[in-house]
């Protein structure tokens, strides 16, 4: 009888310290939980325990770090820049209150914190990709640069790959439209600007057009259309492609386009031809604003919504391109002949207007800056946006919601298949256009959807598979 109630009571208290015991502890995680919650953001619990798991491997990884070592430092989102601008081996990089450790590292493609890869689009390599792609894996293409260099991304199967894209294009995540163009000040200014009068001076010496150019074999085709133009209207050319003038010896070098003695030369002609060496909306680049800051009338032809971003509506004459050379050489001689005409195109800058709201609103509103130390730039914006957007997700977990998804669409990297200038009646495949650009803007489609065919398949491949892919026989 004695031993039985000994043992009941030996049972109870057991039983009682077993339950203290959850009780406690208990409190200890909801305390602990609120601690870290004003802390720190929580990652999700697979991270978290993963976290527990990996501690030591997170904490040697974040070593450099100046941070106290009881903060819980191996719970930040890894982001890997899989094909990398930068060459930062590891950061922790602070987004508001967020923090993301960004790295280079490929090593981290297996680590369960990796949330993200960051793709350089120029350097966007199917030699090897960081496949296969776990559900959480974001993908995200920064390219700010023309179709000239990796083609394949700009079709739909290919684009559609990334969840978050940062491209010249004004409807991806993150615009770089106007990455060119510091500010509405240096549009406005008057610093370059030559006075009328003396540039019709200065044509007795000058042509009326200037063309400053070394880039000859584009899929804009832009020296198939100036070699003509040059047949009707006199144009001094100084770059490598329809060479005719030289620069003095001193801005021969590349390097020199910003330099003040070449930024005078410039200025004294009426028109500059601001050829883009590819035909995409909003693919606008420096040549476009040169002539602009310098008070010339750009000869535009570039991107076919141009209007969405000059000026003023008076700013700029935009090529028509189905409409052959001649009849622009026509058009500018007349205002070259015609100084109040002329100055209709100059009104804008000789008033310091700029009217058009969009570009307005644009320089106002983009949330990075160029050549501009109090701002970001671009580049640390478009880290932040997918670090950002991984917290936002693992915010909503925490609360019991969905994840949210995001997904590149067709019109954040896009261009029209290059195009043969209808003035052109030689034989098609004479011009270079033919010959490389429409071949090569062909293949990269086929390469395009062997790309997503792949991906899909998620699994990793090598080079000759893809090759299989986009030329099956
Ligand atoms: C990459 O990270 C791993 C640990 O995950 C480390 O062993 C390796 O040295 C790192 N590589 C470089 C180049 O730092
Ligand atoms: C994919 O395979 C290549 C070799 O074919 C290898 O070098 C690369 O590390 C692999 N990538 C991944 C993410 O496993
Ligand atoms: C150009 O803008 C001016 C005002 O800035 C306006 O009066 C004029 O109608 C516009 N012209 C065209 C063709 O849009
Ligand atoms: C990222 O894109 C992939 C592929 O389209 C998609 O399956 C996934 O749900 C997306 N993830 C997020 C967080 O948007
Ligand atoms: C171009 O086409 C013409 C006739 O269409 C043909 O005779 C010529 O060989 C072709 N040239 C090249 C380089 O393919």
């Amino acid at each position: 009888m004695a031993r039985l109630s000994l043992r009941k009571l030996f049972l109870f208290f057991l039983c009682l310290s077993a339950v203290l015991f959850l009780l406690i502890s208990l409190q200890v995680v909801v305390e602990l939980g609120q601690f870290e919650r004003t802390v720190h953001k929580l990652p999700p619990r697979d991270l978290r325990e993963a976290g527990q798991r990996h501690h030591s491997q997170g904490l040697s990884v974040l070593a450099g770090e100046k941070t106290s070592p009881g903060e819980l430092r191996a719970q930040y989102p890894y982001i890997v820049w899989w094909s990398p601008l930068t060459g930062e081996n590891g950061r922790l990089g602070e987004c508001g209150t967020n923090k993301c450790f960004f790295t280079i590292n490929r090593t981290f493609y297996s680590h369960p914190f990796t949330q993200a890869f960051l793709f350089y689009g120029t350097d966007f390599n199917i030699e090897s990709l960081p496949l296969p792609r776990r559900v959480h894996h974001q993908w995200a293409l920064f390219h700010e640069e023309s179709p000239k260099n990796n083609y394949k991304l700009f079709h739909e199967p290919a684009i559609s790959l990334f969840n978050h894209t940062a491209t010249f294009s004004q409807h991806s995540h993150l615009p770089l439209t106007s990455q060119f163009l510091e500010n509405l000040d240096v549009l406005t200014s008057q610093a370059h600007l030559v006075p009328l009068t003396q540039k019709n001076k200065l044509r007795k010496t000058l042509a009326p057009v200037a063309y400053i150019q070394s880039d000859c074999d584009t899929p804009s085709d832009r020296d198939t259309y100036v070699s003509e133009l040059m047949k009707h209207i006199q144009v001094d050319s100084y770059g490598q492609c329809l060479h005719n003038r030289d620069l003095p010896p001193l801005l021969r070098d590349s390097t020199a386009m910003e330099e003040q003695a070449f930024y005078q030369i410039l200025a004294q002609y009426k028109f500059i031809l601001a050829f883009e060496n590819a035909v995409c909306d909003d693919y606008i680049t420096e040549k476009l604003w040169r002539p602009l800051k310098l008070g010339v009338v750009p000869v535009y032809y570039g991107a076919p919504n141009i209007w969405n971003w000059l000026p003023s509506n008076r700013s700029a004459v935009v090529v028509v391109p189905d409409e052959p050379p001649e009849k622009l050489a026509q058009y500018l001689k007349r205002l070259d002949e015609n100084d109040l005409e002329y100055s209709t195109y100059l009104e804008w800058k000789l008033k310091r207007e700029v009217s058009n709201l969009k570009l307005i609103k644009e320089l106002k509103e983009r949330p990075w800056g160029v050549q501009d130390l109090t701002q970001d730039n671009y580049l640390d914006v478009f880290e932040c946006m997918v670090c950002n957007r991984v917290w936002e997700n693992i915010d909503r977990r925490k609360e019991g919601l969905f994840p949210k998804t995001w997904q590149a669409e067709r019109n954040h990297l896009t261009c029209p298949p290059p195009k043969t200038f209808d003035f052109v009646s030689v034989p098609s495949n004479q011009t270079s256009l033919q010959g490389i650009w429409t071949s090569s803007y062909e293949q990269s489609k086929k390469e395009a959807i062997a790309l997503r065919r792949l991906a899909e398949r998620n699994r990793n491949f090598t080079v000759a598979q893809y090759w299989k892919e986009v030329f099956p026989d």
